[in-house]
């Protein structure tokens, strides 16, 4: 192992913030061509959500005609309270995309997990001659639909968000749903699956654990379908699709990207799904012109170790002591998917770790300047375009803002409060964030 990596290995073993940046990186035409999915995939993807729109429309009337999609905003008064709070100098533009609000489940994993749902229950109705591709999808809402459905489980391992968009999807289409949820997932996550009638079983254990259980029971049932967190394709096209609406985005505002104009991206990871979809997607779209960072908690940095090592889903962070304990809940991830991490070593622009702290300080600036609330996981991506290298006043940075609509008013109120006490009462200590 080179000496950079030892010394980077050594900082995550000991639970300090790091920043990897990948000098293995390969060009993202190669990697891609490479990879078992192609572009067509992700178009394949969207259309199938488009059939969706009419039944969404009607189950969920809040989207907009029927496709889940968040907005893309600029946070400028953001950028200026950090730069001034910290004397920490952004170069580029800086946006925000708000999948903490993303419509039905306020979380990016609804992108996956709300595709997956959609893809089982396309391929029961055309099993059972109740549908084709030409049909009208609302028709879905309908009472032998319903009863269709019911007879079919959905089972899912979750600290939270994914268990949300799969229940309260499957839920609605009458699916009998039942979430593996670990140790981290909080209780007001656990309340709203069950006020759906979905069914929790619990674990003392960590999302390892929970996806272990849950793959178990499942084989062990008729009419029981997993949604796989670790290993799921579906999800990871899911994911993909977001990257058709942010170019359009992207396009109405008038943000160039080209050679001169990077886009970088910063990215919240737990098992690696929801980045990995992004970043595959994005890197098709943009090719090198973007350049994607995850970020863990120093506590659960398992996409980091696994790619260090090149032991990937060989890894549990608790090989080499560390607890994967973080108030993160959807980051809390001790083991990386197989399949992602082995495209993001190749892919990946780099790994930010952050202390809890940074991101509790992240979600009260947010909160404080521009009145957009987050959950800790979403805050994670709100540091790193202050401390990437290598940017000019022709970046265009965006933070993936995951998750946090959802969260109840009183519990936010105590985020906010831990927030702003580290602000208040803790130095900035990015001194030694810098390394490599
Ligand atoms: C809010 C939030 N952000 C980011 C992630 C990370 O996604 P993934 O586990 O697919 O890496 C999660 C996962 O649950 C999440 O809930």
């Amino acid at each position: 192992m080179k000496k950079e990596k030892k010394g980077i290995m050594h900082k995550a073993v000991n639970k300090e913030p790091v920043i990897w940046e990948n000098t293995a990186k390969k060009s993202a035409g190669n990697v891609l061509a490479d990879f078992e999915l192609g572009f067509n995939d992700i178009l394949e993807a969207e259309k199938r959500l488009q059939r969706f729109a009419p039944l969404i429309e009607k189950l969920f009337p809040k989207t907009d005609d029927g496709i889940i999609e968040s907005p893309l905003k600029e946070i400028s008064v953001f950028k200026r309270e950090v730069k001034e709070h910290y004397g920490l100098k952004m170069k580029g533009r800086l946006f925000l995309k708000c999948d903490s609000h993303l419509p039905v489940a306020g979380s990016i994993k609804a992108r996956g997990g709300i595709y997956e749902v959609l893809c089982r229950a396309e391929e029961l109705a055309f099993k059972h001659g109740f549908l084709s591709k030409g049909s009208d999808y609302s028709i879905i809402k309908k009472k032998r639909f319903q009863d269709l459905y019911s007879d079919y489980k959905l089972v899912v391992a979750s600290s939270g968000n994914l268990g949300l968009s799969v229940g309260i999807m499957g839920r609605a289409l009458g699916f009998a749903v039942d979430v593996h949820m670990s140790r981290d997932a909080k209780q007001w996550k656990k309340d709203l699956l069950q006020n759906r009638g979905a069914n929790i079983i619990e674990y003392k254990g960590d999302f390892s654990e929970a996806v272990t259980g849950a793959r178990r029971q499942s084989r062990n049932q008729l009419n029981a379908y997993f949604v796989d967190d670790e290993q799921s394709e579906k999800l990871f096209l899911g994911y993909s699709t977001a990257v058709l609406r942010l170019q359009k985005q992207l396009e109405r505002n008038r943000v160039l990207i080209d050679q001169d104009h990077p886009l970088c991206v910063y990215l919240p990871c737990g098992v690696g799904g929801s980045p990995g979809g992004l970043t595959f997607g994005l890197k098709h779209i943009f090719k090198d012109q973007v350049r994607c960072y995850l970020i863990e908690p120093v506590s659960s940095c398992s996409m980091l170790l696994g790619i260090l090592t090149g032991r990937y889903s060989e890894v549990h962070v608790s090989d080499f002591g560390i607890d994967n304990i973080t108030e993160a809940d959807g980051l809390a991830v001790g083991r990386p998917s197989r399949f992602v991490s082995r495209l993001m070593k190749d892919l990946v622009d780099g790994i930010f770790t952050f202390r809890d702290e940074e991101f509790f300080r992240m979600l009260y600036h947010l909160g404080e300047s521009e009145g957009h609330k987050v959950e800790p996981s979403a805050a994670a991506s709100l540091l790193p375009p202050f401390l990437v290298r290598g940017s000019n006043e022709k970046t265009v940075h965006l933070c993936w803002a995951t998750g946090g609509s959802l969260v109840p008013g009183e519990i936010y109120k105590k985020m906010l409060a831990r927030g702003r006490a580290v602000v208040e009462g803790q130095e900035f200590d990015f001194k030694d964030n810098t390394s490599y």
